[in-house]
């Protein structure tokens, strides 16, 4: 079995995603560079190739079945393995709560929670074949409880982020949930699940207001796809944090 890892980030292409790739094969994992579209993906390959760093395009929509298990099949074929599942791809729509309508509460929760779920349960056999599989979902500090119910705090008052922040929310319960399952399965239990934050990051998703660069926000993610130790927690940079 080859030493390195075989990484899978999805969203890879641009922000958050594309600087967890560039560090993670900077480490010497071999990165799977995770796009919806595939010409995005080879862009994004293409540059960070200018500057010695190699990572693999595969194209990957985590809203559609068929582009999850061609990924898959493609993954199993080439490397035989997954190492780390890195679920980044994510996005938001700003909408105060009072105006969300029951399908605007679909966009946001297809590509966030069950794009989420489809590409894990995608990548399930693959991560199985890994001897120490790691995966880590990019959950968000708006999904907190402890914040959310803090009278008059950022979190408290962002109405614009109500389904973008249930739909975190759901992720750090995935998180928990996928933990539990693998510790009891003794075919499963080498693979650690954990949840992480980046931090409010100046991205696209945020039209670059976030204070953070790529770089800090990337840390927690790769941090928890390498060396991290334990399972169904929630970290951002500085270590672990309350749900
Ligand atoms: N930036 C922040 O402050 C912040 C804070 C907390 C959490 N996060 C989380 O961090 C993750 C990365 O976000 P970012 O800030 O780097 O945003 P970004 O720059 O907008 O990147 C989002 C990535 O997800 C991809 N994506 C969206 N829908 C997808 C789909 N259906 N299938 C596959 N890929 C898809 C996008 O692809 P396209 O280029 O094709 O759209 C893009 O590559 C997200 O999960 C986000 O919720 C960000």
């Amino acid at each position: 079995m080859s030493p390195t890892k075989i990484t899978l980030v999805t969203g890879a292409n641009k922000g958050l995603g594309l600087a967890t790739a560039r560090r993670l094969a900077e480490l010497g994992h071999t990165v799977l560079l995770g796009s919806r579209d595939p010409e995005k993906g080879a862009q994004a390959a293409g540059k960070l190739a200018g500057s010695g760093i190699i990572v693999h395009p595969v194209r990957l929509d985590v809203t559609d079945d068929s582009s999850v298990q061609a990924a898959a099949a493609h993954i199993d074929r080439e490397y035989g393995r997954l190492d780390v599942l890195v679920n980044n791809a994510g996005m938001l729509i700003r909408k105060p709560a009072t105006d969300v309508t029951g399908e605007d509460a679909r966009p946001e929760f297809e590509t966030n929670v069950f794009g989420l779920i489809r590409v894990t349960h995608a990548m399930l056999p693959l991560l199985r074949k890994s001897p120490a599989a790691r995966v880590v979902n990019v959950a968000s500090d708006s999904a907190m409880f402890s914040k959310t119910t803090e009278p008059g705090s950022m979190f408290a008052r962002s109405h614009e982020s109500f389904v973008y922040s249930a739909a975190k929310a759901a992720v750090n319960m995935l998180t928990v949930k996928y933990a539990n399952a693998f510790l009891d399965d003794p075919a499963l239990a080498h693979i650690q699940v954990n949840s992480v934050t980046p931090g409010y990051t100046a991205t696209d998703l945020n039209g670059f207001a976030g204070v953070r660069t790529v770089d800090e926000g990337a840390r927690a993610s790769v941090y928890w796809a390498t060396e991290g130790n334990g399972t169904g927690r929630f970290h951002n940079d500085e270590g672990p944090l309350p749900w």
